[in-house]
């Protein structure tokens, strides 16, 4: 039997989708760590009975020759490198940065440039793409979208600092290495609860689960080994029941009009095109937060115009499901 009501039913969810929020359209209220906390991770307080590790406890890593006292894992101009057979040798500039402002890209990107959550995997970008975002910083067009988000601002000092010619230098060195895989996506109701400290989630010893909800958890696979720097110790993403295949959904045929279809400009299987840059089994808290900085307009670099169709209309609920999905891919 028909519902009388057919109409009115149709009309009311037409209302609801018409004023689900953009999150644009969110953040003029509530800043980018409001949106999507879970990407643009400002640090909880440190807990009352944390420890201090001992400076002087010599630690290594699994399949590494090398040790070193703790005190020399957190050196901004000569971070550790625990597997120097594992990528080529390092430009000085990404070992040991230019002694200014230019500090050592290997010290968040790591050695062979797989990066972690709260930075950026550099490895495998094509070298365009690299110099024209450094070039992007060093005028002014990308910007964070949390500067509260201390690794994003850092990001942009050093953007700003370094010379073309220094961009040449790195930009040559990252994308002469493959990116690996490098992040493990689950699909799952529960997850870990998690504390922010370091600007990522930290699973909290025994503290049992709690419901994920619309957002994306990613944790490192063995915290000990990324706290020291370890570049071959990677990260898991626990992602919303189905939102792979909802992103795939997106991604492959821009579900309907919503956005846009991204191989058509990112490749096949999303591995980059020409000077645009590889999606597959990127971070998917970074690729999030640039979604929400191209949907803003903050990072408005020489290229971004081309990615206004794609982000224009997405919700935070889409960007879980995106980053899901290109999480997901083998690189
Ligand atoms: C203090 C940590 C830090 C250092 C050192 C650092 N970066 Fe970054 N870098 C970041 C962060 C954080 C991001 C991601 C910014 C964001 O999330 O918006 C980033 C992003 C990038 C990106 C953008 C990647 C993409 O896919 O668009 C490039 C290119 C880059 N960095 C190059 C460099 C180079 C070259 C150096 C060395 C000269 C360097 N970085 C040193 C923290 C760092
Ligand atoms: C018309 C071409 C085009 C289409 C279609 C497109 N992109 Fe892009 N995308 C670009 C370009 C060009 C850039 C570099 C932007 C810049 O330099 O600021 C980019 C950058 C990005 C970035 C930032 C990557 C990084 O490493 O920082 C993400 C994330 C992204 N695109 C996701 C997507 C997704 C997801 C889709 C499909 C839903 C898509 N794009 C569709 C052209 C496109």
């Amino acid at each position: 039997m028909p519902c009388r009501y057919e109409h009115l039913v149709t009309g009311v969810i037409a209302i609801i989708l018409l004023s689900m929020p953009t999150v644009a359209q969110q953040r003029e209220v509530d800043g980018a760590n409001a949106v999507l906390p879970w990407a643009f991770v400002l640090n909880d307080p440190a807990p009352a009975d944390a420890t201090v590790p001992n400076p002087n406890e010599i630690v290594t890593v699994p399949g590494s020759s090398v040790s070193m006292p703790r005190s020399a894992i957190n050196i901004q101009n000569g971070p550790p490198d625990w597997h120097p057979d594992g990528h080529p040798p390092m430009p000085t500039l990404v070992s040991t940065g230019d002694g200014n402002d230019v500090v050592a890209c290997g010290y968040c990107h790591l050695p062979n440039g797989q990066g972690k959550p709260e930075n950026a995997s550099l490895a495998g970008q094509p070298y365009d793409y690299i110099v024209q975002q450094m070039a992007d910083w060093r005028k002014g067009l990308r910007k964070p979208g949390e500067p509260r988000m201390a690794p994003p601002s850092f990001m942009e000092r050093i953007g700003l600092a370094a010379t073309d010619e220094q961009a040449r230098v790195a930009a040559e060195y990252f994308s002469s290495m493959d990116f690996k895989q490098w992040v493990r996506v689950v699909e799952t109701d529960m997850v870990p609860k998690t504390r922010f400290s370091g600007w990522i989630h930290k699973v909290i010893d025994n503290g049992g689960m709690e419901p994920i909800g619309t957002r994306v958890v990613e944790t490192p696979e063995n915290l000990r080994q990324t706290e020291l720097r370890d570049d071959a110790s990677g990260f898991v993403a626990y992602v919303p029941m189905g939102a792979i295949a909802r992103g795939k959904n997106l991604v492959v045929t821009g579900g309907n009009g919503k956005t846009t279809v991204c191989a058509t400009c990112h490749g096949p299987e999303l591995k980059g095109l020409g000077p645009v840059p590889a999606l597959a089994g990127r971070s998917p808290s970074y690729i999030a937060r640039q979604l929400y900085d191209l949907q803003t307009g903050v990072r408005n670099g020489a290229w971004s115009d081309l990615m206004d169709a794609t982000v224009a209309n997405l919700t935070v609920e889409d960007i879980v499901n995106i980053v899901a999905y290109t999480a997901s891919l083998s690189p």
